[in-house]
């Protein structure tokens, strides 16, 4: 099959001057993992180049401009899953990497364990070969703007970002089936403005932030962590898909059933195992695009999308 990838950049109350970073932010993301698609490699290679992309810039919640704890640090977390064998690999509570999501990669490929957090996170970063970065230099000068906003005005869960004015930037994630039919999903997140020191939310846990199976499709989802966990909100559209729902009406059905049941908002990216594409938010906004057919297709409103030529290279399957 063509392969595909989608990408999304975070739902929240994003403001309009964050709007057009975030699109930059998220269409040369998908870019950066359409082209290791197209030279043939891998779905879990491609979503970790895409999520990377946006853990270096600042217009995401992920990486270098993660939102901050009560205490003022980033702790950050990621997780990615192979749809093909259902391994997954997942970090939390990550304050001295920039990318996290390549520390969770390598849970997968190098770990008998699936999920390492703090400390023990560290000294398995370390193994691996990974070097540490001064926490401060994760944190940017809206991200700790953020904070300030939340302290003096903020009720906690009510967006990932916690300030309207300037504070515009999300979790990240990306889905992709690769020309061998296989699905693989990477998110990786700052969490939310203001949370408890050692708060964990929905990205690091398999079935709420990230789901893959090669027999149905992927799932990245993003929003307030506290209600995707409770609703398992990634393995409940898989679910969904499972029985029946293509890929945008299992994600619309459990977006909505989640903001129904818990009154918080979220959003997810959704393909089948056939490249099917959903998306859906219940918050105002949420970045995403994807690329099909020499075209790329992005939007952070709802019911908007645009479409631009793109020219990639013919696909050829390892
Ligand atoms: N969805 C990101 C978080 O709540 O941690």
């Amino acid at each position: 099959m063509e392969p595909i990838i989608i990408v999304h950049g975070g739902a929240g109350d994003i403001p309009q001057s964050r709007v057009q970073g975030k699109l930059n932010g998220v269409k040369a993301s998908v870019a950066a993992g359409q082209q290791i698609l197209a030279q043939g490699g891998s779905a879990l290679d491609a979503v970790e180049a895409a999520v990377v992309l946006m853990e270096k810039d600042e217009y995401f919640n992920a990486g270098y401009g993660s939102v901050l704890n009560l205490s003022g640090e980033v702790e950050m977390e990621a997780s990615i899953m192979c749809g093909k064998n259902l391994d997954v690999g997942a970090v939390t509570l990550i304050k001295d990497f920039s990318h996290p999501i390549s520390i969770a990669h390598k849970v997968l490929t190098n770990s008998p364990h699936s999920l390492l957090g703090g400390e023990g996170a560290k000294i398995f970063a370390l193994g691996m070969g990974f070097s540490t970065v001064p926490p401060e230099s994760l944190i940017s000068e809206n991200a700790k703007n953020a904070l300030n906003d939340f302290l003096k005005h903020g009720e906690f869960g009510r967006t990932e970002i916690g300030i309207k004015d300037e504070g515009g930037v999300g979790t990240v994630g990306a889905v992709a089936v690769d020309c061998n039919c296989h699905v693989a999903v990477a998110t990786s997140t700052g969490g939310m403005s203001g949370k408890a020191v050692g708060r964990i939310g929905d990205t690091p846990q398999i079935g709420s932030g990230t789901y893959a199976d090669d027999n149905i499709g992927g799932v990245s989802t993003t929003g307030h962590g506290e209600s995707i966990l409770k609703y398992c909100l990634a393995h409940s559209i898989i679910k969904l898909m499972e029985s029946g729902n293509d890929a945008n009406t299992a994600t619309k059905i459990a977006v909505d059933g989640m903001t129904n049941r818990l009154n918080n908002t979220a959003g997810a990216i959704t393909l089948s195992k056939t490249g099917d594409v959903g998306i859906n938010f219940s918050s105002n906004r949420m970045a995403w695009a994807y690329i099909k057919s020499n075209k790329i297709f992005y939007g952070i409103e709802k019911n908007e999308v645009h479409e631009e030529e793109y020219v990639s290279e013919k696909p050829s399957c390892k």
